[in-house]
């Protein structure tokens, strides 16, 4: 059984292993006091974007070589109209300098947790964009998401992220804004 190890447990933390364990993966949750040994050769970081370098440094030797998926949408929340990373860049770009030596993906970042939860939006079934420049990680996390009853799409290399971001940042302001529901949101008809 493939074990997935989630660090933080908030909104989409809990909806994430909502979805893998019902897939039949088992589920390890890591909260931000713990000291904890990573089980998982999947790790999602359902953490705030301003956590991951900090997880990166506690636990680079132990997540060499693991498929680490980045979900944070790097919003600034003084103005709540930019992203904090650099133009052009990706919070999942600066993560996977920081573990050099680890499968980044960026995923998840599109989906509001309640559509996680639910696995629909609206009458659509909800789907999961996923960026990385590793195929055999992209193609684990998707195996692990479909079984879960949510499609995944390969999004391409780990460059996408910067969309990924850009359309999590516009998604985020909408529901932020009263403008959509925090049930809603884009979604993906192939
Ligand atoms: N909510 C959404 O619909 C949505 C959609 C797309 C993307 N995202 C992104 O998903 C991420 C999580 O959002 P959320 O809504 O789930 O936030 P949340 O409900 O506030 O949960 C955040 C979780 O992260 C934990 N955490 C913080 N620092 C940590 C650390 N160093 N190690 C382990 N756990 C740590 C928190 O635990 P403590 O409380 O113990 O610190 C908490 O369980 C954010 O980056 C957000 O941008 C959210």
């Amino acid at each position: 059984m493939t074990t997935v190890t989630i660090f933080g447990s908030g909104n989409m933390g809990t909806a994430i292993a909502g979805v893998v364990a019902a897939g039949g993966a088992s589920v390890q949750h890591i909260a931000s006091a713990d000291d904890a040994t990573i089980m998982g050769d999947v790790v999602v970081l359902a953490v705030p974007y301003s956590a991951l370098v900090p997880i990166a440094a506690k636990y680079a030797s132990q997540l060499d070589g693991k498929i680490v998926v980045d979900i944070t949408n790097p919003v600034d929340f003084q103005t709540f109209d930019s992203l904090v990373v650099p133009a052009g860049g990706s919070a999942a770009a600066e993560l996977a300098e920081a573990l050099p030596a680890s499968k980044v993906l960026k995923a998840f970042n599109t989906n509001l947790a309640a559509t996680l939860a639910s696995k629909k939006l609206g009458m659509v079934d909800t789907t999961v964009l996923i960026a990385g420049d590793d195929a055999d990680a992209k193609s684990t996390l998707a195996g692990l998401v479909s079984a879960g009853g949510v499609n995944a799409i390969d999004a391409g290399s780990l460059q996408r992220a910067h969309e990924l971001e850009a359309i999590g940042f516009l998604q985020l302001t909408l529901a932020a804004g009263e403008k959509i529901r925090w049930t809603g949101g884009f979604g993906v008809i192939n």
